[in-house]
């Protein structure tokens, strides 16, 4: 009798084992939007974030600025369904953590209509009291530092981070100062490998990189993109893994010609 995935025993990831993997085995992490992507992720990586980036995959919107709480709590709910099993990470939306009370308020939301383990927020030293208000008040946080997407107005785009000492070690106190506030992971995005390597090392909390090298403890990937059906634009730290848009052109095109054949369906495909 073979073994399919589903049916693989796979341990169930806790926050205090994503802590422990740190120096000990790389963390991979992957996005997903819906039940029928998180199920087929589940028992293959770590964890799953339900990004806001499912604004400009899943919503076709220019950036992420315009996800709301309720889209994000929607999306969470439905990963959330599917994998039942997974760690999964609610991002928080912008403005949804403009301070203390309502970061608090908003993230109690997540957790009371969702299975979500954790909520993600952007941002540095400059947010680190209101991770520290959330992880305080029993709520797990993971950080997000360096290029951080809901910034890309207020910053004039989407600028790689670490190119000088000065911006390393501001990223080394955000690092620092998210890990003090009590976050148990923090995601690194766009920034330089050697800056990304001192930022791994500075903290005790694993890094999780997109965008900033082989030297952190783990990586992301938004789904859409590693799997080729996000078309519109590769960015360069992306590794395509399917050619998921031409394969599903490729199939749709062969079933409207088989329907215009009269090939489909066929006697075994009719009640
Ligand atoms: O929104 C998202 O998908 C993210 C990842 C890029 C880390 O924040």
């Amino acid at each position: 009798m073979s073994i399919t995935n589903n049916e693989v025993f796979k341990e169930k990831i806790t926050l205090s084992k994503i802590k422990k993997f740190k120096n000990t085995k790389k963390i991979t992490m992957i996005t997903a939007y819906d039940a029928l992507f998180a199920k087929l992720f589940e028992h293959e990586v770590d964890m799953i974030l339900v990004g806001d980036s499912l604004n400009m995959s899943f919503a076709g919107k220019p950036d992420t600025l315009s996800a709301t709480l309720d889209q994000m709590i929607y999306h969470t709910q439905a990963v959330c369904n599917g994998a039942s099993d997974a760690f999964v990470i609610c991002d928080m939306p912008f403005g949804s953590y403009i301070n203390e009370k309502e970061a608090l308020e908003n993230s109690i939301k997540v957790y009371a209509q969702t299975n979500a383990a954790a909520v993600k927020i952007e941002g540095g030293a400059d947010r680190a009291h209101i991770v520290k208000h959330l992880t305080s008040n029993s709520i797990a946080v993971m950080g997000h530092i360096g290029l951080m997407p809901q910034y890309v107005r207020s910053e004039g785009g989407y600028i790689v981070r670490g190119k000088t000492p000065e911006d390393t070690k501001q990223l080394i106190r955000d690092a620092k100062a998210i890990e003090e506030a009590g976050a148990f992971c923090i995601v690194l995005e766009g920034v330089k490998t050697e800056a990304a390597k001192q930022i791994t090392q500075a903290v005790s909390i694993p890094i999780i990189g997109i965008g900033a090298g082989n030297v952190t403890d783990g990586q992301v990937l938004v789904w859409s993109d590693m799997l080729g059906f996000f078309e519109s634009f590769k960015p360069k730290f992306v590794r395509r893994y399917l050619q998921g848009g031409k394969l599903v052109r490729e199939s749709v095109k062969e079933y409207v010609n088989d329907v215009q054949n009269s090939t489909f369906p066929s006697q075994e495909e009719e009640y």
